[in-house]
Parts: structure tokens; sequence; C-alpha cells
């Protein structure tokens, strides 16, 4: 067991919802500490520069548009095996497609809007604490 930090973004969508509290509850319950915490708006630059991976799909405009549209919540998360254990409990990329019990499986329809981001390996969460957390 390696105890490891993550870094999720709570998507605009599930703030609006008033998601949030839910949200955290499931990553605490699980046992995994809350490190850091910000509730901010994410300029259209960064949101670029943190998808500039996805650059060239179609749906790149839409997904800078839902992730620049209102506040979200920032957060360092950290547990044994945390990036494994947090990408469990926020589910398959698509909400179709997650399954019931994971967060985007129960709260979402359809993409862009999963409610929330999650790194998916140690050298993303690096980057993104980086990228969001810089001071
Ligand atoms: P996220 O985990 O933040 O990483 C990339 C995001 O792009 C993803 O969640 C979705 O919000 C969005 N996304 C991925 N695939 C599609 C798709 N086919 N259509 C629309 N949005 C998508």
């Amino acid at each position: 067991m390696a105890i490891e930090q993550t870094f999720v973004i709570i998507k605009p969508e599930a703030v609006e919802r008033k998601l949030i509290g839910e949200i955290l509850a499931r990553f605490e319950r699980k046992g995994l500490e809350i490190k850091r915490l910000a509730v901010t708006n994410i300029t259209k630059e960064v949101a670029e520069e943190h998808y500039a991976h996805h650059r060239d799909k179609s749906f790149f405009p839409h997904l800078i548009d839902a992730m620049t549209g209102g506040p979200v919540v920032l957060a360092i998360l950290e547990g044994d095996e945390a990036i494994t254990q947090v990408r469990n409990l926020v589910g398959a990329t698509d909400p179709a497609k997650a399954a019931p019990g994971t967060i985007r499986g129960d709260f979402g329809l359809r993409l862009p809007y999963n409610m929330i981001h999650a790194a998916d390996s140690p050298g993303a969460a690096r980057e993104e604490i980086l990228r969001f957390f810089r001071n």
C-alpha cells in the first residue's frame, strides 16, 4: 500500500446542482483525506491547458464551455492507492456507461456532463496539483 495524493475537479454542473457535499462525502466515507479544497472559476486558458490532449476532438469547444460555465471545486485527496480508489468511486468517463453506485453512474446522463474529473496517474496528479494549486 502506498500513500498517494490525487486531484479532482467537481465540475460546474455538479456545483450548480448542489452536489458538492454528496460527492465529497463519498470520498470521506471511503477513508480518503481532503488535504486542500477550493471553490473557484477556471479560466479558458487553464481549461485549454488542462485538456490539451483533447484539443483535436470535436467535443473540445463544448468541453471548454462546460468547464468554464460556472464555479468548480478543486480538491487534493490523500490515502492508500488514492488514484485508483478515487477513479473507482468516480466510475467510467461516459455517465451512460458508468456503473450505478459510482459518482458518474449516479448523477449524470450524458457527456461532457460527467460531474467530476479525476487524475488518471501519479504523473497526471502531480502535474494537475501544480497547475491548479500554484501557491
Ligand atoms: P474528464 O475526466 O474531465 O476528461 C475529459 C473530459 O472530456 C471528460 O471527462 C468528459 O467531460 C469529456 N468527454 C470525453 N469524451 C467525450 C465525448 N465523446 N463527448 C463529449 N465530451 C467528452
